[in-house]
């Protein structure tokens, strides 16, 4: 195998192993499932009901990625959302967007 074949294999297995990740998987992993559900409410709320609430909205995505990062309350009722310090800024941007597509 010749060097640039070698690269080429091993920029594939990068993307691969990023796209294993499918974002209902990376809500999994960072406990978010624990709280909410795409279709009820349990502790949290529906993510299809946030994607309803935000429909249109174009700051919504910065406003809910500080809000998963830092936790608060009261859009939704007296029960707090607790901080997410398990994830980084860029995986709740894929988190956000992931749950504003809901539907
Ligand atoms: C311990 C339970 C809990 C966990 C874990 C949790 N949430 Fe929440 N989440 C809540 C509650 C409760 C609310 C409603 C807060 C409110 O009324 O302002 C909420 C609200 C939200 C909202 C809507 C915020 C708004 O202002 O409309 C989004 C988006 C969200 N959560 C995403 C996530 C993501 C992504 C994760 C995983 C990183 C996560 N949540 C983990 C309990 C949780």
């Amino acid at each position: 195998m010749n060097r640039s074949m070698l690269v080429a294999v091993v920029a594939v297995s990068a993307l691969t192993s990023q796209m294993a990740m499918a974002n209902p998987d990376l809500a999994k992993a960072k406990n978010c499932m624990a709280c909410h559900a795409v279709s009820t409410k349990l502790v949290g709320p529906a993510f299809k009901d946030v994607a309803a609430k935000y429909a249109g909205q174009k700051d919504a995505e910065g406003k809910l990625v500080a809000k998963v990062m830092k936790g608060g309350s009261g859009t939704w009722g007296a029960i707090p959302m607790p901080a997410n310090p398990q994830v980084s800024e860029a995986e709740a941007h894929t988190l956000v967007k992931w749950v504003l597509s809901q539907k």
